[in-house]
């Protein structure tokens, strides 16, 4: 542990705790374990027993069970192969159903009782950069689905060693606004895609500078980062964006405030019993807190309460009147309307709350637990309106099957990190491996007075 010379109490107690790793990126159950399944009798022994995890639970799933007729065949199967590759390779079954499972075990997403629903698409012989282009162009459209937004996952090779990793892609999500530092130092845009946007621009990338413009695509192959590849520049791919105002509030139109209809997220890993996919672009639909109590309200990005709040109408002198509060409302309600009123999927915290507390108390009848880290089931508003404010979660993560941050692809030059997913939450204190989840949370149930917030 190095002595850390006049730093702040709270520097210290937090380096103590959470040893961050040199890359700057947190570690946690959240993140892709640093044992590598590829590192030695010690890295095999971890991936067979992972492998075998995700086997017994497909095998326990009163769907998936259909699709693994003869377990000790197949294990015995899977057991030589690691021998022999170091690595395994899915069925289309296996492919689909650890997509889904990996889905359920997210502890960190409250629309994880849609998890059957999932369409995989099957990328993993993508060679070609012109078939990647083609695998997410096919992506953005089949989720956005005419604004029925549709639940998708373009799974592509999976790594087939720590250092053969066949493609990553340098982009936050599939669809997100550049960030323009000017010349007075203020941002146009997102200031999260701060550092994205300049690489791009380095790398050649010339586009009109708006609050509003779609970053490029930028592949790294083996390694090596294509040049960007601006797919919704010439309209022939679209971005699928919602125009918002509030709709008693006329003047909040001259904001000019957007947003895109799907959060495609793009850096995350898949794992599937112990295989990682590095690339596997995923998609559910928006919770309108997430753009409107977020993305355009918290102050390192589009930072709008103030004027939002002026264009309604309400005064910003006093915060104790709650001015901010009452924007927010506002601003939530607009998402809302505007999605709505464009005919595009978008869930709201009361709804999405109340159908997942429905599927957590399902569950638990059938003696499953649903892990959950409250924290972000919890919404950025309103939060005890809410039935997962007054639910106990224990945070255990099943770390054989699931989504995990990763380090960004590291290409020379190429150093941006992004600040929203770099948040305290990622901490996660609580967290744990799931040799230790525990069989039930004793603390896990609703109280019955709590009911009446879904019912
Ligand atoms: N919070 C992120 C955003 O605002 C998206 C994260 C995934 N969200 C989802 N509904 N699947 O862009």
């Amino acid at each position: 542990m190095p002595k850390v010379v006049n730093a702040p109490l709270s520097l210290q107690l937090n380096t103590y705790l959470h040893p961050v790793n040199l890359s700057g990126a947190q570690s946690s159950p959240f993140h892709l374990d640093p044992i590598s399944p590829f590192a030695g009798v010690k890295g095999l022994a971890q991936l067979k027993k992972e492998a075998r995890a995700f086997l017994d639970a497909m095998a326990a799933d009163s769907v998936a069970s259909a699709w693994v007729p003869d377990l000790a065949l197949r294990w015995s199967q899977i057991e030589s192969e690691i021998e022999e590759k170091g690595t395994y390779t899915h069925s289309k079954r296996e492919l689909q159903f650890g997509a889904k499972l990996a889905w359920r075990n997210s502890n960190r997403c409250i629309g994880r009782h849609f998890w059957r629903t999932l369409q995989v698409h099957d990328a993993r012989n993508c060679e070609t950069a012109e078939e990647a282009y083609a695998h997410l162009k096919r992506h953005v459209n089949t989720a956005f689905n005419g604004g029925k937004v549709t639940n998708v996952i373009t799974i592509f090779p999976q790594a087939q060693s720590s250092e053969d990793v066949p493609w990553r892609m340098a982009n936050h999500q599939l669809v997100r606004y550049a960030g323009f530092t000017q010349p007075d130092g203020t941002v146009l845009g997102d200031p999260d895609s701060v550092d994205f946007t300049s690489y791009c621009i380095k790398q050649g990338w010339d586009a009109p500078r708006t609050p509003w413009t779609p970053l490029p695509w930028v592949m790294v192959q083996h390694g090596k980062a294509l040049p960007p590849r601006d797919v919704f520049k010439t309209g022939a791919l679209l971005p699928h964006e919602v125009i918002i105002s509030h709709p008693d509030f006329p003047a909040t139109q001259d904001l000019g405030l957007r947003w895109y209809a799907v959060p495609i997220l793009a850096d995350m890993a898949l794992k599937i019993g112990g295989v990682v996919y590095p690339f596997a672009p995923f998609n559910g639909h928006y919770l309108g807190t997430e753009i409107a109590a977020r993305n355009l309200t918290d102050p390192d990005r589009y930072n709008v309460l103030e004027p939002w709040a002026t264009a309604c109408g309400i005064s910003t002198s006093a915060k104790r009147a709650l001015w901010q509060d009452e924007a927010l409302v506002r601003l939530n309600q607009a998402l809302l309307a505007s999605f709505d009123n464009a005919g595009v999927t978008v869930g709201d915290h009361h709804e999405l709350g109340r159908a997942f507390e429905q599927w957590c108390q399902a569950e638990q009848r059938q003696g499953h637990e649903v892990p959950g880290d409250w924290s972000w089931l919890t919404p950025p508003m309103s939060g005890s309106l809410t039935p997962q404010y007054h639910r106990h979660f224990s945070n255990g993560v099943i770390t054989h099957t699931n989504y995990f941050y990763q380090a960004p692809p590291s290409v020379s030059g190429m150093t941006f990190t992004s600040k929203a997913k770099e948040t305290h939450r990622l901490l996660a204190t609580d967290a744990f491996q799931d040799e230790d989840v525990p069989k039930s949370c004793p603390f896990s149930s609703l109280r019955k007075t709590f009911q009446s917030l879904w019912e």
